[in-house]
């Protein structure tokens, strides 16, 4: 059956605010992780220790690490790609970190700038200082169901990179549908992959909402037994190396429905639509949240 409790993991702050085009005052990213870390959100990805000229939006890193407020029970991970980002998060405070791989060869090139092998090498470095200092690692798959240079992604690639990030210690891997292209079809075929390879437990889907398949998505994983999903706050987001793609799907539409579900997360969804409301009016943009528009609307 259904898992009974889902952890949702936040990713607006970072996935979200990378693909702004405007760049967000510092001080508005920390208001905005400090609501998001009040409404019983688990887990709000925070920034990226990635070059400033490849993401201009994250260049703040270090002050938006310093600047959070840190609520007891809420983890904090930020994306490194390497060694250098990694000493840098740790410096800022950083207590939890993610790698990002790909199964796609051209994305890896477009957005780490190096193939999957070289990828994995430097993942294996912050794989192995975050051991030494016990700090717990997550891993990325983007390209999990189609990639925006290479098409078609076969699940046995996913489910071997997957596997690598696994072996090196990420106690969980998120499998990204970068673009959006899933549906509940290849969703399921990639999945049995990853699952013959991984404990379900150590899956979660981040699913962009780009073909409107998001949320069909996330109820597949789940009725698979996936039990962690990453969402964004309003739908913000993309991926500034994956053209086209829109924002992850909303996380006050992942909870209305899994609420609707009878699952728990432990997330006030009034919270986090008031969260959203928030950045929508500092950005100046609607919400990409149909159960916000639809609340707020009445
Ligand atoms: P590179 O140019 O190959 O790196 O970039 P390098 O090692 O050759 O160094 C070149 C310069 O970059 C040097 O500076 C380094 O200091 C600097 P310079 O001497 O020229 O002044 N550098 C760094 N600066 C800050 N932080 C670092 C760092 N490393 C080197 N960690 C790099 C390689 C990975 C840094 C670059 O390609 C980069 O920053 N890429 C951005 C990647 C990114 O943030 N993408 C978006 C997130 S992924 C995503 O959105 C997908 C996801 O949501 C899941 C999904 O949806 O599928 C996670
Ligand atoms: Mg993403």
């Amino acid at each position: 059956g259904l898992p009974e409790y889902i952890k949702i993991v936040e990713v607006g702050p970072r996935d979200g605010l990378q693909n702004e085009k405007v760049i967000v005052p510092t001080d508005i990213k920390i208001e905005l992780i400090n609501r998001l870390s009040k409404t019983g959100l688990p887990v709000v990805e925070v920034t990226s220790f990635v070059s400033s000229k490849w993401v201009p939006q994250m260049a703040d890193h270090k002050e938006v690490m310093r600047g959070i407020e840190r609520h007891p029970g809420v983890q904090y991970p930020v994306l490194t790609p390497n060694l250098q980002g990694f000493h840098s998060a740790i410096a800022a405070g950083a207590t939890e970190v993610s790698v990002f791989g790909a199964a796609s060869e051209s994305f890896s090139k477009m957005n780490i700038n190096c193939s999957i092998e070289e990828s994995i090498e430097k993942f294996e470095e912050v794989a192995k200082s975050a051991r030494n200092m016990n700090i717990p690692v997550r891993g990325y798959v983007s390209c999990a169901l189609g990639c925006p240079y290479e098409g078609n992604i076969t699940p046995a690639k996913v489910a071997e990179v997957s596997k690598r990030l696994y072996s090196m210690g990420c106690y969980e891997i998120s499998l990204g549908d970068t673009i959006g292209v899933g549906t509940p079809g290849s969703m399921k075929k990639m999945l049995e992959a990853v699952m013959k390879e991984i404990p379900l437990s150590a899956l979660a889907v981040h699913c962009h909402d780009t073909y409107g398949q998001a949320l069909a998505n996330i109820l597949t994983a789940i009725q698979m037994g996936v039990s962690v999903v990453d969402s964004s706050v309003s739908g913000l987001g993309g991926c500034p190396y994956a053209k086209g793609a829109t924002g992850n799907v909303a996380t006050e539409d992942v909870i209305y429905m899994l609420n609707g579900l009878g699952i728990n997360t432990g997330v006030n969804l009034y919270a986090v639509m008031e969260a959203g409301n928030f950045i929508c009016t500092a950005l100046n943009k609607k919400t990409n949240s149909k159960v916000a528009q639809a609340s707020f609307n009445t």
